[in-house]
């Protein structure tokens, strides 16, 4: 399945790119978001707007377009994709991203990107037979491209011959094949709370934040994406259920705290909820309008984080925390770590000038014992990303250890 997988598909100028509107259903089908860039010559076989209808997105085609440029510049076309698709790619789209020629949109998206490339290639057999083909694509198998086809048919000129495009399910299966090759948390067990909790007051009434849980879900998401068999404990939120991730939906910090208990022992936790400190000392019944108002009696709550992170033999190798602070990030940060027995804090600046909670995006840096990571702005997905990346690597490193 590709829930959650973004794919740039560039659709270069040959008949097979009529292939590729079907490719857009099935990855689409498969639960991937497919964004096009269309060359000029992919143009004169199929339209922008069939490609626009099928893949629900707009179809990118002009390098130069100012409103192309202001709006979605052609980094961040690369930047928001997971895995760039080229199909059909062309012999002369090929040679161009060999030499690195960046003269329309679509060789320059691929030149300016550093996420990988799966190449579909399709053209006349001689074309593909011929030796400069051949030398650029060795050269970019090299460089990491990697390659589905083409495969011996019928082809276009009443001929036949080595040429023809892969059929769209075989990319689409070869476009899982590549995020499962990736899968570097395959076999890890991941914890991630997320979410506010709600302390009740009395039966009807209760104190909440205004946490979102939109950065533990993308965490949960971009773990999940990676592999790890993820459990999301979550507060109330109006996040759907994350793909791929087991979802326990809980209320209170004592609800939350139990939930995560029996997830243990994990590889990973990843605490981003948003615990209320404090709850109320609840009433049995639904408290009066009579007399003065009530004094609420607030009892503090359990750490979560804190609780995960000492849990003796049970502890995941690797605990994470957020600080929400509004001053002396850094210092504050470390503090934290120190305090809860976590290992990594994502330090997150919520001053209000920072307009990050319920907002789309976080200001991070990732604190451990020796050193501080600026991540800098980024999208709540990013972080989760980059966070699963990192938690990935730090299981690299110690496998190899
Ligand atoms: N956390 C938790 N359980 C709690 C309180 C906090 O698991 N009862 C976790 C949060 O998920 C976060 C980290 O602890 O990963 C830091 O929470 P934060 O609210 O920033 O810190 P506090 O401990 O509440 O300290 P303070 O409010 O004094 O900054």
């Amino acid at each position: 399945m590709l829930h959650g997988r973004r794919i740039l598909l560039v659709i270069a100028g040959g008949i097979a790119a009529y292939k590729s509107l079907e490719l857009i259903r099935r990855l689409r089908e498969r639960g991937a978001a497919v964004r096009c860039v269309m060359t000029a010559a992919a143009q004169r076989f199929v339209t922008p707007l069939a490609a626009q209808t099928l893949s629900a997105d707009r179809v990118y085609t002009d390098l130069f377009s100012l409103t192309e440029e202001n709006e979605m510049g052609h980094l961040r076309l690369s930047q928001e994709a997971d895995l760039i698709v080229v199909a059909p790619a062309t012999a002369d789209l090929i040679a161009k991203l060999v030499a690195g020629l960046a003269d329309d949109l679509a060789s320059t998206v691929l030149i300016a990107s550093d996420k990988p490339i799966l190449l579909a290639p399709a053209m006349n057999t001689r074309m593909w037979a011929n030796a400069a083909t051949q030398a650029n694509v060795a050269l970019l198998e090299k460089r990491g491209v990697t390659r589905i086809g083409p495969e011996a048919g019928p082809l276009a000129e009443a001929e036949s011959g080595v040429g023809r495009m892969a059929e769209p399910d075989a990319i689409a299966n070869a476009v899982e094949a590549h995020f499962v090759a990736h899968a570097a948390l395959r076999g890890r067990k991941a914890l991630v709370t997320s979410g506010p909790t709600e302390e009740a007051i009395d039966p009807v009434r209760y104190i909440a934040n205004r946490s979102s849980g939109k950065q533990g879900h993308a965490i949960a998401a971009a773990l999940a994406r990676l592999g790890a068999d993820t459990v999301l404990v979550s507060g109330p939120t109006r996040e759907a259920d994350p793909p791929g991730v087991r979802v326990i939906h809980v209320r209170s910090a004592r609800e939350m705290l139990a939930a995560c208990e029996a997830q243990l022992p994990a590889d990973v936790a990843v605490c981003a909820a948003a615990v209320a400190d404090w709850r109320v000392e609840t009433a049995a019944q639904k408290l009066k309008k009579k007399g003065a108002p009530p004094a609420l009696k607030l009892v503090e709550n359990p750490d979560i984080l804190a609780t995960v992170a000492r849990a003796g033999n049970r502890r995941p190798r690797l605990v994470v925390g957020f600080a929400a602070e509004t001053e002396n990030l850094v210092a504050a940060a470390q503090e934290k770590r120190v305090k809860k027995g976590c290992d990594w804090i994502l330090a997150n600046d919520v001053s209000a000038a920072s307009g990050v909670f319920g907002g789309g995006s976080n200001d991070v840096r990732l604190v451990d014992g020796r050193s501080v990571e600026a991540w800098g702005r980024l999208s709540k997905r990013d972080v989760g990303e980059r966070l699963a990346a990192r938690i990935a690597q730090f299981f690299d490193r110690k496998a190899a250890e």
